[in-house]
C-alpha cells in the first residue's frame, strides 16, 4: 500500500511540472493579475502607459529570463507571490506570443 503512495507521488511530482505550463491557463492568469498595467493579449486596447506590453516583452525576452523576473519581480512591478506553476504558465503563454 504504502508502496504504491509513494510510487505515485513520485510520478506526479516528475511528470507534473512538464504538465504544468499550459498557455490557456497563463492567458487567464494574465488577464487577471497583469492586464491592470500590462497589454496581455492582441484585444485588449487599454492599459497603464510606460509599462511594455506582453507582445513586446516576449520579442525581447528569454523564458529563462522572464521566469527569474517572475520569481524576483522588478521594484516597480509588485510582486505577486506566484506559484511556480502559475509562473511557467505566464511564461509559457508570453512565449506563445512570439511572432
Ligand atoms: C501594478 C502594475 C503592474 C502589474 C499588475 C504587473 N506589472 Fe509587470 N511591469 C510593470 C512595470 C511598471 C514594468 C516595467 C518595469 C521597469 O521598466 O523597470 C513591468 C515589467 C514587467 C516585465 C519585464 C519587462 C521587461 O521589459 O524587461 C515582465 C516580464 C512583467 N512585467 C510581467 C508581468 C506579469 C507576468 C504580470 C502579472 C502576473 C505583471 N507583470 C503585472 C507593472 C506591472
Amino acid at each position: 500500500m504504502a508502496r504504491a503512495a509513494l510510487a505515485l507521488v513520485l510520478t506526479l511530482a516528475t511528470t507534473v511540472p512538464l504538465a504544468a505550463a499550459d498557455i490557456a491557463s497563463g492567458k487567464k492568469i494574465a488577464q487577471r493579475w497583469c492586464a491592470a498595467c500590462h497589454v496581455v493579449a492582441m484585444d485588449q486596447n487599454r492599459a497603464s502607459v510606460d509599462v511594455p506590453t506582453f507582445c513586446d516583452i516576449a520579442q525581447r525576452k528569454s523564458g529563462e529570463q522572464l521566469r527569474t523576473f517572475l520569481i524576483d519581480p522588478h521594484p516597480k512591478m509588485p510582486d505577486m507571490s506566484l506559484t511556480r506553476g502559475e509562473i511557467a504558465d505566464i511564461v509559457a503563454y508570453i512565449e506563445s506570443l512570439k511572432p
